[in-house]
């Protein structure tokens, strides 16, 4: 079996195969923009990895993996509206280059693309499987938005419920990336319960990473601007850490940092709020709570009953995640 980085580049090479040149440029140039450049891969080189962990070989899931990386990226076109973000992959958002109704309508086009890669070439007896698989994911993603952005007016968020909103919004698509792979290969059942429960634990530990690069990455090599999180009130587990470890002092200052009407400038907000950070140790919280979840990623991988090289295999890729700058 290949390694994880050989399978993103057979998704890049398939991805590269799916441009459109059609009309009206207006609609598909955003998403040529969007598709072309940047990306890890992460989710289709899953499901190919997944898909020949079971014993098939890896194109007989390329349709579908392309199409969940259509739509993971239209999830990304409607986020950086919804969280006004400039920057993704070190490029201006679709939003910012083009306006929102472009990154609106562009996004829409490409859930649609997205399903019907996810449906070419399926046989009868799996199609209604994948359609499940993806259309419980694709909603998911949905509530998770959904709280996300109402717990940016909420003070009293809790670490579970932090935990569950990422679940949503982030791990169900890295779960159903797995599934998908497995089902088509024609794994049974607890299997491909084992993957996907793999695949959840592996997005939650991605979703605190991507919270914890928003405060303390660079922004070159991680392509967003830096601190967006903290001027949109986002309830991540860092925040949340913070106000239950503060002492008053803190906890006041917090809250004058973080309210929109601050007289504060955007910078002094990120780097006050920075600073309490790293007075109260929550960086090293959050790197436990990373590694809570990236060890439950490898049990659910040693419960499989599969070939232990394809268990080192997947032990270096959660690895090598948990150090990821990008
Ligand atoms: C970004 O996902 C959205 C999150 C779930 C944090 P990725 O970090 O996988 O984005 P790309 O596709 O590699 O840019
Ligand atoms: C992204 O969460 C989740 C989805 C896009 C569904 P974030 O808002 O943290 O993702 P980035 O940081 O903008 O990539
Ligand atoms: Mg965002
Ligand atoms: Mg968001
Ligand atoms: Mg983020």
């Amino acid at each position: 079996m290949a390694q994880f980085t050989d399978y993103i580049k057979i998704a890049e090479t398939a991805i590269a195969d799916s441009y459109i040149s059609a009309e009206p440029q207006g609609l598909y140039a955003p998403i040529n923009y969007t598709m072309e450049f940047g990306g890890k891969r992460l989710r289709p080189a899953l499901m190919l990895m997944c898909c020949e962990v079971f014993g098939s070989d890896y194109s007989a899931c390329i349709n579908q993996a392309v199409g969940l990386e259509y739509f993971h990226n239209f999830t990304l076109l409607h986020d950086d509206v919804m969280d006004n973000a400039d920057m993704r992959r070190s490029r201006p958002t679709v939003h910012k280059k083009w306006d929102v109704n472009t990154a609106i309508l562009s996004g829409d086009t490409m859930l649609s693309i997205a399903y019907k890669y996810m449906l070419k070439d399926v046989s009868p007896e799996k199609y209604a499987l994948i359609i499940d698989s993806f259309n419980k994911a694709a909603i998911g993603v949905y509530e998770g938005q959904q709280y996300d952005m109402e717990y940016e007016h909420r003070k009293d968020v809790s670490i579970d419920e932090y935990l569950n909103m990422i679940r949503l919004k982030t791990s169900v698509l890295f779960g159903c990336a797995c599934e998908i792979g497995a089902i088509i290969a024609g794994a049974d059942k607890s299997a491909q319960q084992r993957i996907y429960d793999f695949g959840i634990n592996l997005g939650l530990a991605f979703q605190l990473q991507d919270d914890f690069l928003d405060v303390y990455g660079d922004p070159v090599t991680f392509g967003k601007e830096i601190g967006g999180d903290i001027l949109n009130e986002k309830r991540t587990f860092m925040l949340i850490s913070a106000y239950n470890h503060a002492n008053d002092l803190q906890r006041k200052q917090l809250d004058t940092l973080l309210a929109q009407d601050t007289e504060y400038t955007p910078i002094q907000r990120i780097t006050g709020v920075t600073e309490i950070y790293n007075q109260l140790s929550i960086p090293d919280l959050c790197r436990k709570e990373i590694a809570r979840h990236t060890q439950a990623a490898v049990d659910a991988i040693f419960s499989l009953n599969i070939d232990p090289a394809h268990k080192d295999s997947f032990e270096t890729l959660v690895e090598n995640l948990m150090q990821r700058s990008r």
